[in-house]
């Protein structure tokens, strides 16, 4: 079957194509049907099948004879060490985990939130839950405890497994103490918080609230899977949104199982048993779909990475563990490839090693640009695919299918929709824009099994932010156009979240914490182009009236105070004190032309502004600070 078949065929007669991937799976009680339209645009796949993800994802396994095969590779440049754990050694991990949770009283739809950095036991977290049907919220490492605690107040965990620290370069995190005090901030308390100590540093356990990890397991008698609702979430994991208030994606267990293993063969080309490596983190999407849940579910071994593309200890890292690992297929963000180039643009490092079994890099996360794909093909010598996906999805919309049928590259897009995924471009009223033409990403309901059925307790959001501008399609937020060959093209996002360093962060949850400096009056944070991590954040800030303390002193606290409050990922290091801002007659702010003013690109005067001098004054402040450049 070609791709053009295949997508067809989705789109046709969803019902069959799903219901045939469903087959793959391992259902208690098979599924009546593949879609469930909920009336009102909300719609759920294999609702009324009874199913597990972690059975899926490990028990399957050992039974069907993997057991001896190494179901996880820990690879940490950062501590020095390497270890791997069969399916059937994680199997017996995860049922003792589980039940140390069950011990706790932890049961089917508690929500559990996960605070750890890349060690397997964060993987054995995510699954402890998934066997018991609690549904966990992994949270990243580099947020602050402030942004910890908002998570907790919305999804109410009973429980929290955490680690006592992540190791960046140089420096250790202590979790527990962040931990601690986002308990403390959230109105929300947990019961209890299971704590993995690890060497690098001990943390202080709270009697009465706190267990050591270890300890919990050894004495819990091992939890079974316990089936559940196709429609129950596996977990909720928050996404910057436009807004300070973190917006929780909800996915569904049937389509995530599903979905998932689709892509493993189809989109990624990789057979069971052969290593797969997705070097991001478990608290982004891309580590709960290829990390943990895809990989596994598809009798995969999965790389746990914990390092850096450079200084971890060089530029030639990737390629060590691709070449000592028989990695097959890579998936990494965009930045991180640049990093490996500006260190190492002659690829000297990738002489060192033999990539005899790569067989393609995948990237996403941010815009590919062509001058890193380019310079991965050469020193490679594999396809470099890109491909185009979000949170809210949890896997590829656009990318090439590579194991059903490698489609021609063409550098700048990530190539084609996906099954299941009708794609359209809409220009502002949600007419259908011509091939070429650029306009709004939308794509027509309903989605593809797997992807987001609403909002963890916000389902008006959800309606909102995704169902409301173009009636019948969900709006990805991203514009773009598609070529006469349906070649997608992703330019750019259209509301306020910006992508820095492949973390998807926003400028209106910075935008709040710079709000509450109390000299600052107003502001507005932008994403500007960085060469290393694609966007950077920039704050510009109009301090209230009276306040003649020097700018410097407050830029600083500006920055720093976004560290606290957001965390070290936010990268926020430059704020510039301005007279005005500039806005529409109607008081927007008009972020769009600052960013093109920062970029010195040219652009259209916006006919709403308010008072066009401003632009010229935004521009040589900007150029005080090395911005604005013509
Ligand atoms: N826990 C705590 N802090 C973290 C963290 C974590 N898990 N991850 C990042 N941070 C910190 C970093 O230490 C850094 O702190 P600093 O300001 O004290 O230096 C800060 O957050 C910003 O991190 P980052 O934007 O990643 O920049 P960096 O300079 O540390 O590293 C790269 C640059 C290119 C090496 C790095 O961004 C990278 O590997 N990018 C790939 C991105 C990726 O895989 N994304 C996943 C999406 S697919
Ligand atoms: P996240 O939810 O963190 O995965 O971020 C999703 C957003 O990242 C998308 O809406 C895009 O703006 C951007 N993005 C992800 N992959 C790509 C890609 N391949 N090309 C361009 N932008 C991308």
């Amino acid at each position: 079957m070609t791709y053009r078949d295949v997508y067809q065929a989705s789109l046709s007669d969803p019902e069959s194509f799903w219901m045939t991937a469903a087959q793959a799976i391992d259902w208690v009680t098979p599924p009546s049907r593949a879609l469930f339209d909920r009336g009102d645009d909300l719609y759920e796949w294999f609702a009324d099948g009874l199913v597990n993800t972690c059975y899926n994802a490990v028990d399957r396994h050992v039974e069907a004879g993997r057991g001896d095969q190494p179901a996880i590779i820990h690879d940490s440049p950062i501590t020095g060490t390497k270890s791997s754990l069969t399916y059937s050694e994680l199997r017996d991990r995860v049922a003792s985990l589980a039940g140390a949770l069950v011990a706790q009283g932890v049961t089917k739809g508690d929500r559990v939130i996960i605070y750890m950095p890349m060690i397997p036991e964060a993987l054995e977290a995510m699954l402890a839950c998934a066997r018991i049907g609690a549904i966990h919220s992994v949270v990243f490492g580099g947020f602050a405890a402030n942004e910890l605690a908002v998570r907790i107040d919305d999804c109410k965990p009973k429980a929290i497994l955490a680690a006592s620290c992540g190791l960046e370069p140089g420096r250790i995190v202590k979790y527990k103490p962040l931990l601690d005090g986002a308990i403390e901030f959230a109105n929300h308390k947990p019961d209890v918080c299971i704590i993995l100590q690890r060497d690098q540093d001990q943390a202080e356990l709270i009697p009465g609230r706190d267990l050591d990890w270890h300890a919990a397991q050894e004495g819990a008698a091992p939890a079974d899977c316990i089936p559940v609702e196709g429609n129950h979430p596996v977990y909720v994991l928050y996404t910057s949104g436009t807004t300070g208030a973190p917006k929780g994606v909800v996915r569904p267990t049937g389509g995530h199982l599903v979905a998932l293993h689709w892509t493993m063969k189809n989109i990624y080309n990789v057979d069971p048993g052969d290593v797969f490596w997705a070097a991001s983190d478990v608290g982004w999407v891309v580590g709960h779909s290829y990390i943990c849940y895809a990989p596994l579910i598809h009798g995969n071994t999965t790389v746990v990475f914990e390092g850096k593309p450079v200084g971890t200890p060089d530029a030639g890292t990737f390629w060590r563990v691709i070449s000592e690992h028989n990695v097959r297929s890579f998936f990494t963000a965009p930045t991180a490839i640049r990093a490996v180039k500006r260190e190492d643009p002659k690829g000297l490092e990738r002489q060192k090693y033999d990539l005899s079994g790569l067989r393609a890099l995948y990237l996403a996360g941010e815009r590919a640009d062509p001058d890193t794909i380019e310079w991965a093909q050469e020193i490679l010598d594999v396809p470099v695919y890109d491909h185009w996906w979000q949170t809210e999805t949890g896997y590829t919309i656009a990318g090439n299918p590579a194991g059903l049928e490698a489609l021609p590259v063409k550098i700048g897009s990530p190539t084609v929709a996906m099954p299941g995924y009708d794609v359209q471009i809409l220009d502002e009223a949600g007419h259908p824009q011509k091939p070429g033409e650029l306009g709004a990403i939308a794509i027509k309901l309903p989605l593809p099994p797997g992807t987001l059925p609403t909002l963890w307790n916000a389902a008006d959001r959800f309606r909102k932010s995704y169902l409301s501008t173009f009636p019948g399609f969900y709006e990805t937020g991203d514009a773009g156009m598609i070529d006469e060959e349906g070649y997608l093209y992703i330019m750019a996002r259209t509301d306020d979240v910006i992508n820095v360093a492949g973390h998807r962060l926003s400028t209106g949850a910075m935008e709040e914490v710079l709000a509450a400096h109390p000299d600052v009056a107003e502001c507005a944070v932008v994403g500007v182009s960085d060469k290393l991590k694609g966007q950077s954040p920039l704050g510009l800030v109009c301090l209230t009236s009276g306040v003649n303390r020097p700018h410097d002193e407050i830029t600083s606290e500006c920055v720093k105070l976004v560290r606290e409050r957001i965390g070290p990922v936010a990268a926020f290091k430059n704020a510039l004190v301005v007279d005005r801002l500039p806005k529409t007659r109607s008081g927007k702010i008009l972020r769009g032309t600052v960013v093109k003013i920062a970029d010195g690109e040219t652009f259209k005067m916006p006919a709403t502004i308010d008072d066009p001098v401003i632009l010229d004054e935004i521009r040589a402040a900007l150029q005080t600070i090395g911005y604005a450049r013509e």
